[in-house]
This record gives structure tokens, C-alpha cells and sequence, in this order.
């Protein structure tokens, strides 16, 4: 695990943009596993900037998001389908039959799931995944207790993450009780991990996810068992890290 401090948001943002687009300009046609929330969207804006300036192109590119709510149909404004149209999709030169999210209101849901692991096979697998991680350690909608063998399902949400999504719904009500979401065993087998924190929000899930103990009850801590993973926080996300990576525990650059 490599981790990388960037001074806020912004140089965050900018440090990840980067590293992926190196990624599809050597390989065009990459798989990129794709994540929603606040988190992304920066990343998301130097893409549509860098494809604006024709120094980046998406039409090779292949994508596969990590979740969708249950009972939300894709073109639900807080559908995760309307989220990424309106944050990256529509913005750059993606070819939508390219882009791939769970589909919320499919009538067989195990079917729908087991039909996204058959895409993702067919596909090649996932060659970078990024990811945001919750105030509980979930990453997906993988929460705190998830199997770490399962590949695409469906889970409940829990009450803390109904709550901190809520501020994209009307009301607390309106967010969906269930999602589908890739699993753990679907996060790692992407061959490499892209890992956004900013925040002293996430300064605890993330300290505990890189040097706590990995366990369950906190998801992201499955990650420091992937070979290929890089974290990029901002100093708030990092303000409870060891300074030194922790004797070297991991590779810390700052
Ligand atoms: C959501 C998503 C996750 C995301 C997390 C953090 O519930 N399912 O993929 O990483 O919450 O979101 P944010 O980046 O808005 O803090």
C-alpha cells in the first residue's frame, strides 16, 4: 500500500486525476471501476477538464460503478446512474453502452447481480477501482459486518449511512433502504485501488482502516491486503496517521 498526503482537497483531486489518466493513456482501453459521493467529483472535474483539453480521452475506456439504491430507476435524480451522468458521463467522450451501473429496479435483483459479475468477467475484470470510504469504513455500500467473500449483492443500509446520504434527497425518508453493491471479493480482485479521503470526517475510518487490524466490522480494512493499492488524503484525512508511515509499515509520501 502506497500512501500519498496532498495539502487539501484540490492537490487531492489533482494527485488522483493524474494517476488514473497516466493509466488510460498507456492502456486506452482500461476498465475503471467507478465510485459516487462527494468524494470523486473533484477527480472527476480535472478528467472532463483534461478531456476538454483533448489531452485525455474516455472512448476505449470501459466502466463499471460500484453501486446503485434498490427502488431507484436510472433516471431517478438521485439515482447513482444520474449522479455519474451528471458529474463526468455526460461531460466527456465516454460511449455510454460503456458505462455500467447495477440497474436498482431490475425485477430479479440476484439475477441483475449476477449479470454485473458476468460483465465484469467479460470485461477482463477491473483494471483500476476507485473508491471513497465511509465515516464506518464501508467502501461500496459495503457495511461494517460485510462478508469479505462476496462479489455483487445486495445489502441494507445502515441507519449512520441512510443519514449521511440523506443531503442528496428531499428527506431522510426518501433514501432507499437497500442498494446493490459490488463486494468486497469484487473490490479486490481489481488489479489496482485508487483509495479518496478528504476531511477530518474520515481521519478515524481511515486511520483505522490502514493500521488498524483487518477485520470486518471495519470494510476498508480488507484493503491492506491488496497488493496494488494506493491511498490519496488530503493532511485533514491524514492528520491521524503516524508521521512516518509507521516505521515503514507502508510507503508514505507527502
Ligand atoms: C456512499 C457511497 C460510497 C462513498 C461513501 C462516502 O454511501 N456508497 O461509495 O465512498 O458513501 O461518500 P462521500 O465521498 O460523499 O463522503
Amino acid at each position: 500500500m502506497k500512501i500519498l498526503i496532498e495539502k487539501d482537497y484540490e492537490a487531492m483531486s489533482a494527485r488522483a486525476a493524474r494517476i488514473v489518466a497516466e493509466r488510460i493513456r498507456r492502456k486506452p482501453d482500461l476498465v475503471l471501476g467507478l465510485a459516487t459521493g462527494s468524494t470523486p467529483i473533484g477527480m472527476y472535474r480535472h478528467w472532463i477538464g483534461m478531456v476538454q483539453a483533448g489531452d485525455l480521452s474516455f472512448t476505449d475506456v470501459t466502466t463499471f460503478n460500484l453501486d446503485e439504491y434498490v427502488g431507484l430507476a436510472g433516471d431517478h435524480p438521485q439515482s447513482f446512474r444520474t449522479f455519474m451522468h451528471e458529474q463526468l458521463f455526460r461531460q466527456i467522450d465516454v460511449k455510454p453502452e460503456r458505462t455500467h451501473i447495477p440497474d436498482g429496479v431490475a425485477p430479479d435483483l440476484a439475477a441483475e447481480c449476477a449479470e454485473y459479475n458476468r460483465l465484469i468477467e467479460e470485461a477482463g475484470g477491473i483494471d483500476v477501482q476507485i473508491l471513497g470510504i465511509g465515516k464506518n469504513g464501508h467502501i461500496g455500500f459495503n457495511e461494517p459486518g460485510e462478508d469479505f467473500g462476496k462479489l455483487t449483492h445486495v445489502v441494507r443500509l445502515s441507519e449512520n449511512t441512510r443519514r449521511a446520504n440523506s443531503r442528496f434527497f428531499p428527506r431522510l425518508e426518501d433514501v432507499p433502504t437497500h442498494a446493490i453493491t459490488m463486494g468486497l471479493k469484487s473490490i479486490m480482485n481489481a488489479r489496482q485501488i485508487v483509495l479518496l479521503a478528504a476531511g477530518t470526517d474520515k481521519c478515524d475510518a481511515v486511520q483505522r482502516a490502514l493500521y488498524g487490524d483487518v477485520t470486518e466490522d471495519l470494510p476498508a480494512s480488507v484493503l491492506q491486503l491488496h497488493p496494488n493499492c494506493v491511498v490519496v488524503l488530503d493532511e485533514a484525512a491524514a492528520s491521524k496517521l503516524p508521521a512516518d508511515g509507521n516505521n515503514g509499515k507502508w510507503e508514505m509520501e507527502k
